[in-house]
C-alpha cells in the first residue's frame, strides 16, 4: 500500500467515454440464462449494459473514449507523451492494447503501455501517470479504462454473466498550478493472497490453450461473490478514508463520490460507511453494469459531462478489483 502525493501539481485537462450501442437489457437476459430483471434488479443494481459489436476490440472502444478526452482536453494524439490503458480484456497478449490506440491516435511520441489491476486500473494508471508528469519529464498524459468483457463472459453462468458490460473512459493529465485543479492524494493496493477468489483462469501461460465448452480452467470471469463482496466494502472505505485524510478534504467539502460501478449495494454500503449521503455519490451502473477498468473513467466523464462537478470541486474515486487491488483518488476538479 502506499499514498502518494505529487510534488508539482497534475491537473486532469480533459474527460472522455464510449459506449458500443448494443444495448442488452435485464429483461433479454432472461432469455439467456435462467433469471429475472427483479433478481438482477434487487442484487445489484444493474438494468442493462452494454455489448460491443462483432469484431469491435478494447482498443476500438479506447480510441473512441481517448478522442473525446482529448477534444475536451483542447491537444492532439501528437501532443500525447504518454498513453495507459488499464484492462484486464486487452485485444492480445501482446502487443499492449495502448499500443494500437497510440496508432489509431496518431501518437507517434508517446510512450504505450497498459496496466493490469482490474476494476482498480484506472486509478492505478492515474497513479503512474501522475508520477510521470510530477516528475518534470513528462508533460501530457492519455490514461484509459476499458473493457471488452463480454469476450470473456460465460454466458450459461447466470452467476457471472448478468454483472459485466463493455465501454471504455478516458482521462487527459497535464501539468496544472496550485490555481486550476489537482490530483490530491491518490492511493494504490494490492492483496495477492485473494488471487482465487475472483479472477479468469484460462488463457495465461498457466493455461495456454484452455477450451471454452469443455472441462478445466476457462477462459470466462469466474468469482465468489459474497467474499469479494466482503471484501471490497473493507478495501474501500479504508482506501477513501487514507485520501480524505491525506488531501485534508471532509463529508462536508466533497463534492462528488465517484466509486467503482459493480454493484449498488456495494456503494451504498460505502456511501454510508464514510457518512456521505447519497445525492453525493455518482451511479451510472443501471445502464452499463461492471465495465472493470471502464467503469470509474465513464463514470467521471459522465458526472464532467453532466456538469455534476465543476471547477474547485473536491471529489474523491474509489475502486477495488481482482487481484485483489484497490485504488482510491482525492482530486480538486
Ligand atoms: N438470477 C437468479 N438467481 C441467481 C442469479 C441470477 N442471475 N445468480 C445467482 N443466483 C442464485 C444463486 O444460484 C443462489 O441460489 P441458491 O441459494 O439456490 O444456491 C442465490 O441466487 C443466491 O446467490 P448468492 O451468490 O448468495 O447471491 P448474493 O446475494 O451474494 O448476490 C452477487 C450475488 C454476485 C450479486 C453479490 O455477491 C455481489 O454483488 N458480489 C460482489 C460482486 C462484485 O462486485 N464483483 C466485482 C468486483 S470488482
Amino acid at each position: 500500500m502506499s499514498i502518494n502525493t505529487s510534488n508539482n501539481p497534475v491537473k486532469i485537462a480533459g474527460t472522455g467515454s464510449y459506449l458500443p450501442e448494443k444495448e442488452l437489457t435485464n429483461k433479454e437476459m432472461e432469455a439467456i440464462v435462467d433469471t429475472t430483471d427483479e433478481w438482477i434488479t434487487s442484487r445489484t443494481g444493474i438494468k442493462s449494459r452494454r455489448i460491443a459489436a462483432e469484431g469491435q476490440n478494447t482498443s476500438d472502444l479506447a480510441t473512441e473514449a481517448a478522442k473525446n478526452a482529448l477534444e475536451q482536453a483542447g491537444i492532439d494524439g501528437a501532443d500525447l507523451d504518454v498513453i495507459i490503458v488499464a484492462t484486464i480484456t486487452p485485444d492480445t497478449l501482446t502487443p499492449a492494447t495502448a499500443c494500437y490506440v497510440q496508432h489509431n491516435l496518431g501518437a507517434k511520441k508517446a510512450v504505450a503501455f497498459d496496466v493490469s489491476a482490474a476494476c482498480s486500473g484506472f486509478l492505478f494508471a492515474m497513479e503512474v501517470a501522475q508520477r510521470m508528469i510530477s516528475d518534470g519529464n513528462y508533460e501530457n498524459a492519455l490514461i484509459i479504462g476499458a473493457e471488452k468483457l463480454s469476450a470473456f463472459t460465460n454466458w450459461d453462468d447466470r452467476n457471472t454473466c448478468v454483472l459485466f458490460g463493455d465501454g471504455a473512459g478516458a482521462a487527459v493529465l497535464t501539468r496544472g498550478d496550485e490555481t486550476t485543479g489537482r490530483i490530491l492524494a491518490t492511493q494504490v493496493g494490492s492483496d495477492g493472497s485473494q488471487t482465487s477468489i475472483l479472477n479468469i483462469p484460462g488463457g495465461g501461460s498457466a493455461c495456454p490453450k484452455p477450451s471454452r465448452d469443455g472441462e478445466g480452467e476457462q477462459p470466462y470471469l469466474a468469482m465468489q461473490g459474497r467474499e469479494v463482496f466482503k471484501l471490497a466494502v473493507n478495501a474501500m472505505k479504508r482506501a477513501s478514508e487514507a485520501v480524505i485524510e491525506e488531501a485534508g478534504l471532509d463529508a462536508e467539502n466533497i463534492k462528488l463520490i465517484i466509486p467503482h460501478q459493480a454493484n449498488l449495494r456495494i456503494i451504498d454500503a460505502i456511501a454510508d460507511r464514510l457518512t456521505i449521503p447519497n445525492e453525493k455519490v455518482f451511479v451510472n451502473l443501471h445502464k452499463y453494469g461492471n465495465t472493470s477498468a471502464a467503469a470509474m473513467a465513464i463514470a467521471l466523464d459522465e458526472a464532467n459531462r453532466e456538469g455534476k462537478i465543476e471547477r474547485g470541486d473536491n471529489i474523491v474515486m474509489v475502486g477495488f478489483g481482482a487481484g485483489l487491488t484497490y485504488a482510491a483518488a482525492a482530486i480538486q476538479w
